[in-house]
């Protein structure tokens, strides 16, 4: 579910009319990726709705063995008590033995600012550790504000359509990108795949943007549609958000009460 929502600013507001217009391009195939190596993104997790078998919505990254990293848009519309988090996957439609399923504890959100898209990073606490294995790992952060320079090489991965109107894969796909600033903003951290139709797609979004074996990047939306060859993908950068995730991280261990300065939603029944 990858919003395909502007940006702010002037200069972007004929892009916005497009996408209104319904203007949505046709998208070769993630879109324009390879299926994944089976397990090898062992912190990749996939959101469902619970009872839909194989209902993937939205990716995560495990980053402790209690708590997944995602897009804040993914469970905006959404009653997390309807949320399985699986861990262990690759093909969402097979029965597999890795596989592992968790229940969504507590959300913490950090200034999300839906409009705006900004801060479109949400942390998932289990309902019970996860249990580590060559299948199920964690991802590693970054330094708080490390820069990702441009040009650098990054994979993108998900169960996302393989295009603007095509249907979700089966087995998770992966996706070579390079970073890049044209049209980004500073919260952003920004892909592109030069002259070829490939980019994130709907439903990759809350997965990992990995460069150099860090969590740089979280799916956060496309402009008009996936894979334009125009406009870069839009992933929340995740160093702004690490002594944040620490402090998350540290005061769920009992470490001390540190949870000040994040806004904290008990799960409830609604
Ligand atoms: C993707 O990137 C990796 C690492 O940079 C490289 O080894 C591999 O050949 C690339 N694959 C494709 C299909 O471009």
């Amino acid at each position: 579910m990858t919003h395909s929502r502007r940006p702010s600013g002037p200069a972007l507001a004929p892009i916005l009319l497009a996408a209104l217009l319904g203007g949505a391009a046709r998208a070769a195939e993630i879109v324009g990726g390879r299926a994944a190596e089976p397990h090898s993104r062992p912190y990749m997790v996939s959101l469902q709705r619970r009872g839909f078998p194989g209902g993937h919505f939205c990716g995560g990254t495990l980053i402790h063995p209690r708590f997944v990293l995602t897009a804040a848009h993914c469970l905006r519309d959404m009653n997390p008590l309807l949320v399985s988090v699986v861990l262990g996957v690759h093909d969402l439609q097979a029965s597999e033995p890795t596989q592992q399923r968790f229940s969504v504890a507590r959300l913490f959100e950090n200034n999300y600012d839906p409009e705006e898209n900004l801060n479109d990073v949400l942390l998932l606490q289990l309902d019970r550790p996860a249990t580590l294995n060559d299948q199920v790992a964690v991802a590693q952060l970054p330094e708080q504000n490390q820069v990702v320079p441009q040009d650098t090489r990054c994979l993108a991965m998900g169960w996302g359509r393989l295009g603007t109107r095509e249907p979700l894969p089966r087995v998770l796909q992966e996706l070579n990108v390079t970073v890049v600033t044209f049209l980004c903003r500073p919260h952003n951290l920004c892909t592109f795949v030069p002259r070829r139709r490939a980019g994130i797609c709907f439903g990759d979004s809350g997965g990992p943007l990995i460069c150099n074996g860090v969590l740089q990047g979280v799916d956060s939306f496309v402009i008009r549609a996936c894979a334009t060859t125009h406009h870069p993908d839009f992933f929340a950068r995740v160093s702004l958000y690490v002594d944040w995730i620490r402090s998350v991280l540290a005061g769920a261990e009992g470490a001390g009460p540190q949870r000040r300065h994040q806004m904290e939603a008990e799960v409830s029944e609604t």
